[in-house]
């Protein structure tokens, strides 16, 4: 089977759009207040790269990279591949996605970082497909809704191949 990722999206120029408006909305809404931001890996890598070199506050960056599983007798369970490097406690945090599709991954995630007390925990994820949802979860924000296709470029992947594309396609098997 061939894979075709001829069908481009979302352009760059979009993009960058969508970066200048969450950087804004993000400025705004934080002011001079210190954000920790959580890029997750490693599809957020370049999201996260591109938002925080927009923001003003003081911002500390930092990573995690986790998996959700859906068990036999359980709705999800979180694995952490890579925890942050961070103390969150009394601090304004920012977890940066690819993108959100059943929702479980940040639901569970979420959950994890709460118990460890930050002042605020918000979500930014660039990509939004609210169609695959099985958890009511609502990005705080979101850079562009997409359609229940499978995309990649921009960070996200196939099999770890195609983040390098400055835009967002859509895969096709042939
Ligand atoms: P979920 O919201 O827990 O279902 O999982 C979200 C994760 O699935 C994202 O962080 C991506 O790694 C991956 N994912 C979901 N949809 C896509 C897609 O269209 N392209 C590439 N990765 C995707
Ligand atoms: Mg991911």
């Amino acid at each position: 089977m061939a894979i075709n990722t001829d069908q481009v999206l979302v352009s760059h120029s979009e993009i960058e759009q969508m970066l200048e408006r969450l950087s804004s909305e993000l400025n705004r809404d934080y002011g001079d207040e210190p954000l920790i931001v959580v890029g997750i890996l490693t599809g957020a890598f370049i999201f996260t790269a591109d938002l925080v070199r927009r923001l003003e506050m003081p911002v500390i960056v930092d990573f995690m990279q986790v998996s959700s599983y859906v068990g036999e007798f359980s709705t999800g369970e979180l694995k952490i591949k890579k925890d942050m490097s961070y103390d969150i406690k009394g601090m304004n945090v920012l977890i940066v996605e690819d993108i959100v599709d059943t929702g479980r991954t940040l639901a569970l995630l979420k959950d994890l970082l709460l118990k460890r007390q930050p002042k605020s925990l918000k979500i930014c994820t660039a990509f939004d497909k609210p169609s695959r949802r099985v958890i009511d979860l609502v990005p705080d924000y979101n850079g562009i809704t997409v359609p229940d296709e499978f995309i990649v470029g921009y960070g996200l992947d196939l099999d770890g191949k195609y983040r390098d594309f400055d835009d967002i396609r859509i895969v096709r098997k042939e």
